[in-house]
């Protein structure tokens, strides 16, 4: 089978390619990749020589590059997008244009070369933000309710891909995923920030009064979740991928970070809230354990922890990119 990822130079994408190859050995991937700001091929330095593995640079809003390389390709898994929320908030343009001009291009491309599957992976911001003393968890059935400039076009992404099942017939499915962890995650993401900056005797900044609770899943589990939905999931479905966290705030998982350093909670400081930050996401992945049988594997405590040895194993990948990551937070004041 002859694959498309977009996107795989980035966290998420690198690891999926990473597994892939391993897991199914006779199987072809194009990694094709604008290499913006979140794309380092260094991500891709263990397997960039395999035989089955080709990379082409190049950006999915781009009709005649996605052309190209959508030619004899089986299946599609679109990772390419602006992921983060504080850029969002900084610079919206480039997201619209990604997230759903490039999305968009890609789905014609599929339709034209008669894939098999189209792919889509997306996340549970779309669903908007739920209230602390709330139970209620996103499935589903959840109506979208996005609420930054990242979640919306993610948002419109989504509807786009269900548009082209819908109106097109082409097969296509959808994951909403909750924050993922892990090796390979850029350092102006939450979690490796605070390792870095910890690595280095810094403060770890916690944006408003630090109570705000994502649900956490394994990068490992969320590609595993993704494997399951190529092979067996149904067409036209969505699926809701979360881990193994329940309720657990961005205090208490910079506290559990701390413990792992031996340091006190004098290395917390409090800084300025996100802009319409998200109270709460929680999530209900019932359907894609009954029906196609997955669930996540990777306990949190103990991985966040071989994640912390990780970036303790591999500065070389992540100390060229950090400076740059801090720049970020110096143009919105989070340091
Ligand atoms: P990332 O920012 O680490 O990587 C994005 C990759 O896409 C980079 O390699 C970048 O160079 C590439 N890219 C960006 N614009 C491009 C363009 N125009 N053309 C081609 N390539 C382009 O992102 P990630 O965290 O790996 O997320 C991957 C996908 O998963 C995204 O669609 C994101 O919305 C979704 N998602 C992420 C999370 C998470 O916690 N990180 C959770 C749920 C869903
Ligand atoms: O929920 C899935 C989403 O998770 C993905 O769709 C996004 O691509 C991904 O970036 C992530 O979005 P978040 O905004 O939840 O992740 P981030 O790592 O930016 O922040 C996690 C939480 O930590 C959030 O409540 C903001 C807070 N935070 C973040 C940073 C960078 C801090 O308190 N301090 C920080 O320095």
């Amino acid at each position: 089978m002859r694959l498309l990822v977009t996107g795989g130079a980035g966290f998420i994408g690198s690891n999926f390619i990473r597994y892939w190859l391993k897991r199914y050995p006779n199987d072809k991937i194009i990694n094709l990749d604008k290499l913006t700001y979140a794309g380092h091929l260094s991500s891709t330095k263990d397997f960039s020589s395999n035989k089955n593995y080709k990379f082409v640079r190049g950006d999915i809003c781009n009709a005649r590059v996605v052309g190209e390389v959508m030619s004899g390709v089986d299946m599609v898994v679109n990772f390419a997008a602006e992921s983060h929320v504080d850029r969002s908030i900084v610079s919206p343009a480039v997201f619209i244009k990604t997230n759903v001009l490039g999305t968009q291009v890609l789905l014609d491309a599929a339709l034209k070369n008669n894939v098999t599957r189209f792919h889509h992976v997306s996340t549970d911001e779309v669903f908007g933000s739920l209230s602390l003393d709330s139970n209620e968890k996103f499935s589903e059935e959840t109506p979208y309710n996005p609420r930054s400039p990242y979640s919306a076009s993610k948002a419109a992404s989504d509807f786009l891909v269900r548009a082209y099942f819908i109106t097109y017939g082409l097969p296509v499915t959808i994951t909403n995923s909750s924050n993922n962890f892990g090796p390979f995650q850029d350092p102006e993401k939450f979690i490796p920030r605070m390792i870095t900056n910890l690595i280095d005797d810094k403060l770890i900044p916690i944006y408003g009064d630090g109570k705000n609770v994502r649900d956490w899943v394994y990068v490992l589990d969320h590609v595993k979740a993704i494997d399951a939905v190529l092979k067996r999931g149904k067409i036209g479905e969505t699926y809701v991928v979360g881990g193994m966290t329940e309720d657990i705030s961005n205090l208490e998982v910079a506290e559990k970070l701390l413990r792992i350093f031996g340091k006190t909670r004098k290395f917390i400081k409090f800084v300025k809230d996100r802009s319409g930050h998200d109270r709460k996401y929680s999530l209900d992945w019932r359907k894609i354990r009954k029906d196609l049988g997955w669930k996540p594997e990777h306990e949190f405590d103990v991985w966040l922890k071989k994640t912390v040895e990780w970036y303790k194993d591999n500065e070389w990948w992540w100390r060229p990119l950090k400076r740059r990551a801090e720049k970020l937070y110096d143009k919105t004041g989070q340091k």
